[in-house]
């Protein structure tokens, strides 16, 4: 899948410009706040009618204006989608083919994406709420039915939380929650195993590219903890048990302590906690690793590659991996738009962009 051709009307830093894109890589070089990451942003943007660095449009609405507006042609393995999005008066509005889309859900995951942003390091440092949800962007991006199942255990969570805090108040019944707990073991279950399924698959295809990445100098290890248990299987067919058991504390405590919304993604380099001892380089590359993998299981389902958003991928990678990274983009063939400060000598093809003040120039 690729994208043709893109439009950007009021969106951050540009006024009106029109972007044609190259198959393979497509390389956008300039100065710091030039406007390279919110090209990407844009794109973004119109795929999956978020923006993944800020929770409000307003923010994306070029300063003093009201309106944006987004446009993108592109071309699947057997079809063309043309996709505007538009934001006008606080309301979001979005067409596929020209014509309205009633649910922003019906027209997500038609073309996938995977974007590497430097925020994205939050996923080594950051708490598990990070990474799961990563997990579940992947799962939503593929099986959309996961979303309903993450609203609707969320919902049982707030309500049996409601209920702990009037347990003062109300001098609770056991049966009363065990009412609840039922429906958090249902749910629960589904979004584990979801999840448990893509942590092994997301580490079968990184054990393809981790140990190339580094020169086969390093390791890595992904596990997901589910109810704090590292054998996710003896953890589901023990949740009755282990949620029965925090009972007391939950009481006390007032809040659900044990369900999925509390697990986590282990992530290990060298057998060692990555959160704690990886440098920059190597959670980059930990990061680089998980969204190449990420790739590859799209291209594993979809049968077509995603389009790849890599903003400022190199900086802190070593020659060894600039180069692999590099290799690996432009042999694969999938288009690719990549952010960097200045043109990288080692680039062999792929279009080139300089991109000053909202302005983007190819350069032929
Ligand atoms: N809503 C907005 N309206 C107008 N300009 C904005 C808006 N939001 C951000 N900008 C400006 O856009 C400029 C470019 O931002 P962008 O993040 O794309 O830079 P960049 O080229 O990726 O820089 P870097 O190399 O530092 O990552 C910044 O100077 C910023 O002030
Ligand atoms: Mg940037």
């Amino acid at each position: 899948m690729m994208i043709n051709n893109f439009r950007l009307q009021n969106f951050r830093n540009y006024k009106d410009e029109t972007v044609q894109f190259m198959p393979g890589t497509n390389i956008f070089v300039g100065n710091n706040g030039q406007g390279k990451t919110n090209v990407l942003e844009g794109i973004y943007y119109l795929l999956t009618g978020k923006s993944y660095r800020v929770q409000r449009e307003q923010e994306l609405l070029r300063w003093e204006q009201n309106e944006f507006h987004l446009y993108g042609d592109f071309l699947l393995a057997h079809h063309k989608v043309f996709l505007e999005s538009h934001y006008r008066d606080k309301k979001k509005m979005v067409k596929v083919n020209q014509v309205p889309c009633q649910r922003l859900s019906d027209f997500v995951g038609t073309i996938n994406v995977i974007f590497f942003s430097p925020d994205d390091l939050v996923m080594i440092k950051g708490g598990p709420s990070e990474r799961r949800r990563f997990l579940d962007l992947h799962i939503a991006q593929m099986h959309p039915g996961h979303v309903s199942i993450l609203n609707a255990y969320n919902k049982v969570i707030q309500q049996k939380n409601a209920l702990l805090k009037s347990y003062v108040a109300k001098s609770l019944k056991y049966s009363q929650l065990q009412l609840w707990n039922e429906q958090i073991i249902e749910l629960g279950k589904k979004i584990i195993s979801n999840r448990l399924d893509l942590t092994k698959r997301l580490q079968e295809a990184a054990n393809q590219i981790y140990p190339n990445l580094t020169s086969q100098k390093e390791t890595m290890q992904t596990n997901y903890i589910a109810l704090g248990k590292k054998d996710a299987n003896e953890a589901i067919s023990q949740f009755p048990q282990l949620l029965n058991d925090k009972l007391e504390q939950e009481m006390e405590r007032q809040m659900v302590l044990i369900g999925p919304h509390r697990d986590d993604l282990q992530i290990l380099l060298d057998d060692k906690p990555a959160r704690l001892y990886a440098s920059q380089g190597q959670q980059r590359s930990i990061v680089l690793s998980l969204k190449l993998a990420e790739l590859e299981l799209i291209r594993q389902e979809k049968q077509e590659y995603p389009l790849l958003l890599l903003d400022d991928v190199l900086s802190e990678l070593d020659r060894f991996r600039r180069d692999y990274l590099i290799k690996f983009i432009e042999s694969s063939r999938i288009q690719t738009l990549i952010t960097m400060t200045s043109a990288e000598t080692h680039l062999e093809s792929g279009a080139l962009y300089y991109v000053e003040k909202g302005h983007i120039r190819r350069n032929l």
